[in-house]
């Protein structure tokens, strides 16, 4: 479980201050596929780096499980962040000189002698093992995404965070990666996604709509993907 509280996020650039994120305070629970929408430049991705730790935060708290993630006298939480935390963002960053199972497999590889079994296990279940030993740049876009997500999951996180995950991929790409967040998360996986699209974020459990560095919308999401897009489009038609 992570919990936000009062947090906000002010960029300063030279001397003038920029408020991001405003007093949001909001729970999501281990067995959420949250995800959020907005307008461009609202804040989203700030969220996303400020709730993931990756970014300092301005004042407030976030906590995962009750341990607070900024949190400087802790230093056992970069481990933890790195462990407990998958990220997948919308151009992923893969080496280029390293195969697809080795980039999958590099943050477990220092700790565990069995990282690339557990890493051909994930390709297998993107249904790409066969592309385990192709580099990257012999891969296509959508199997580059799906290799994308074996990596966030290589440490078995608490929690994924997907910014914009199918922003770069065709339609029928983004439908399968949705799929396979969807069966991530019936299978328990916590997952927290930024998107434009009301397509795509119908796949998930809850939708969370930022205006100006708050959520002024916040609802849970039924089964019918259908009625999801259509509650969704109705939700952000007046700011998207
Ligand atoms: N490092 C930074 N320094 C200063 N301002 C920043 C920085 N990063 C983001 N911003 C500003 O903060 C605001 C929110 O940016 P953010 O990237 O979170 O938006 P977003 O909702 O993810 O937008 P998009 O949908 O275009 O990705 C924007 O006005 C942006 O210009
Ligand atoms: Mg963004």
């Amino acid at each position: 479980m992570i919990k936000v509280e009062k947090l906000n996020k002010t960029y300063q650039v030279g001397d003038k201050k920029i408020p991001v994120l405003k007093d949001i305070s909001l729970t999501i629970t281990d067995n959420e596929f949250a995800v959020v929408m907005g307008e461009s430049g609202c804040g989203k991705s700030t969220f996303l780096s400020c709730i993931s730790g990756l970014s300092e935060i301005t004042s407030g708290q976030i906590l995962l499980d009750d341990l607070s993630l900024h949190d400087k006298k802790n230093k056992a939480m970069e481990e933890i962040r790195l462990k407990k935390f998958g990220f997948i963002f919308q151009d992923n960053y893969m080496i280029d000189n390293l195969t697809v199972l080795e980039n999958v497999c590099m943050s477990r590889l220092q700790y565990d002698p069995n990282a690339y079994e557990l890493g051909r296990s994930l390709l297998a279940s993107m249904h790409i093992e066969q592309l385990a030993d192709k580099y990257p740049s012999q891969v296509s876009g959508g199997e580059k995404q799906r290799a994308a997500i074996a990596r966030a999951m290589i440490n078995q996180p608490d929690i994924l965070f997907a910014d914009e995950p199918t922003a770069s991929l065709d339609h029928r790409s983004a439908s399968d990666i949705m799929e396979i967040f969807k069966h991530l998360n019936e299978q328990g996986q916590c997952i927290l996604m930024v998107t434009h699209s009301a397509q795509i974020a119908a796949y998930g459990t809850r939708i969370m709509i930022m205006e100006d560095g708050v959520f002024y919308q916040d609802e849970p999401l039924g089964k019918d993907r259908k009625a999801n897009v259509e509650k969704i489009r109705d939700m952000v038609k007046d700011i998207l």
